[in-house]
């Protein structure tokens, strides 16, 4: 169900961001933006506002994990429904996340890789890594049902 050049794009956008920016970045902007998604982060102390959230170190360190994840996701591309089954449900289960949370969280990241790529970010790269998030998005709602 992928094409070459969705594969080839989706480990392009991987080689060139610095995913060390880019996952902090995105929880900051998510926990900013979605406040509602600071409730299932109450272990990770201070995010009374924009700039607590982007200098706590925990949030940072989670990012950091997340996009870590998705890396890896993309080197089990034919199979990410399996590749995310304990996430699935880790998220539901145990943390209880809601899965409307999944797109907010995947929209930021998609911000955050637009701004780090700039031109190289043109419309068919957007396409295709917006359908490598939706099925990440997917696997990890399977659980739910
Ligand atoms: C933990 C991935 C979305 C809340 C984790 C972990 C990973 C992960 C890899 C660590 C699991 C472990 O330690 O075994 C992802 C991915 C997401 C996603 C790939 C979507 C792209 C979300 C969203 C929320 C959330 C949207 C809530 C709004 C949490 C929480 C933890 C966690 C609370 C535990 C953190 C801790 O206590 O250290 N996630 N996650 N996740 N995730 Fe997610």
């Amino acid at each position: 169900k992928w094409s070459d050049f969705e594969r080839s794009t989706i480990q392009d956008i991987f080689a060139k961001i610095d995913k060390n920016v880019v996952g902090p970045a995105a929880l900051t902007r998510c926990l900013t933006v979605y406040p509602w998604t600071q409730r299932y982060f109450g272990g990770f102390g201070n995010l009374y506002n924009a700039d607590a959230i982007a200098a706590n170190p925990k949030v940072a360190a989670h990012g950091k994990v997340v996009l870590n994840s998705l890396e890896n996701g993309v080197k089990n591309l034919d199979d990410l429904k399996n590749f995310y089954k304990d996430l699935s449900v880790l998220h539901s289960e145990k943390l209880q996340v809601d899965p409307d949370n999944f797109k907010l969280l995947t929209d930021c990241i998609t911000v955050v890789v637009a701004g780090q790529l700039g031109k190289a970010f043109t419309p068919e790269v957007h396409a295709a890594f917006s359908k490598f998030l939706a099925v990440v998005v997917a696997s990890l709602r399977k659980q739910y049902y």
